[in-house]
């Protein structure tokens, strides 16, 4: 729910758009973007779908409203275009969990292993990766990458043990998690199990209770990316859905399928880095032209390959 009374929204609207225009910016912002933001937007999506955009658009300004993993990756993927973060410390704890430092160290441990890195890294680990991928493609990545081969997967523990139950793949996995999923606990699954048999309960595979929903094998249950669950809840003839990711999908979701019914599986998982944009600090980033985010052309160089990857696959 916004704090904004309905004419501030409105207004703020008109004077973003008005300054987004200004300076030829196109605004992306993210599915977890709180609905003010997103209704403002150009573009609203998942990861993948915010990279892909931001390296295909013409616009010589982009305003991203997202965490700073998703604007490093956009700066990366179109240098020469001027990438606005509205606030500086969106970060990500999933990003943070893990260090370029302590992913040389991992590397030299395992020689010959072949490094996948969610996109909810830091530019510094992509530097360091051969693939990237996002919740939206992991699975095809790994499939595009040659049997036998060890697989690094990082820094994901959710994500990387869905991906091994299905694609068959043994992965060697870094055990870091994101606290809002991970704070999707399987009781919060087993009361809707018990509760609401009516409904289809979508699930990103970052939540600890992704492994949970897998083992149960229920055909009501569908472990999706967020752009995924939007895909998902517009073909579905099903009515009510329960979600478990961070509840700022459930505005996307009430757009693009209206009039179905969706719910929190647990109304605790909000993402606090997400939520540190709000439509004041978007107007004021078009308007002054900041937070401007920048990779170091050397680690953009060795980043872009892995990235690149990621953007064409799946
Ligand atoms: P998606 O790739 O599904 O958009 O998820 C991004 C993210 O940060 C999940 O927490
Ligand atoms: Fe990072 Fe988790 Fe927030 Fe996604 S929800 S941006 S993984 S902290």
């Amino acid at each position: 729910m916004s704090t904004l009374a309905a004419p501030a929204v409105a207004e703020l609207h008109e004077e973003v758009r008005e300054l987004a225009h200004r300076s030829e910016a196109v605004i992306l912002a993210h599915n977890y973007q709180v609905p003010e933001v997103q209704d403002v937007a150009d573009f609203v999506g998942d990861s993948l779908g915010l990279a892909r955009e931001g390296a295909a658009t013409d616009a010589p300004v982009i305003a991203f409203c997202g965490v700073h993993f998703m604007a490093e990756t956009a700066a990366i993927l179109s240098p020469g275009k001027t990438v606005l973060i509205p606030d500086l410390d969106a970060g990500c704890s999933l990003a943070d969990s893990i260090t370029a430092d302590q992913l040389r160290t991992w590397k030299a441990e395992h020689p010959g292993a072949v490094v996948v890195s969610y996109v909810n890294t830091t530019a510094e680990v992509k530097a360091e990766s051969d693939y990237c991928c996002t919740s939206g493609n992991a699975t095809e990545v790994v499939r595009s990458i040659p049997e036998g081969t060890e697989i690094l997967f990082l820094p994901d523990l959710y994500l990387g043990l869905w991906v091994e139950r299905v694609t068959g793949r043994k992965l060697t996995i870094w055990m870091g998690e994101c606290h809002v999923h991970a704070g999707i606990r399987p009781a919060d699954i087993e009361r809707w199990q018990e509760d609401s048999p009516d409904a289809e309960l979508l699930v990103h595979p970052e939540c600890g209770c992704a492994s949970q929903c897998m083992a149960f094998g229920n055909e009501r249950t569908h472990i999706l990316s967020t752009e995924g669950m939007i895909r998902f809840a517009q073909s579905s003839p099903k009515e009510r859905f329960l979600v478990a990711t961070e509840t700022g999908i459930l505005h996307r979701l009430s757009k693009e399928a209206p009039g179905k019914t969706f719910e929190a599986v647990s109304e605790r998982a909000i993402c606090r880095y997400m939520k540190m944009i709000t439509l004041e600090k978007l107007r004021d980033s078009l308007r002054d032209m900041k937070h401007e985010v920048t990779v170091p052309a050397e680690i953009a160089g060795r980043a872009r390959q892995a990235l690149e990857r990621m953007v064409a696959t799946g």
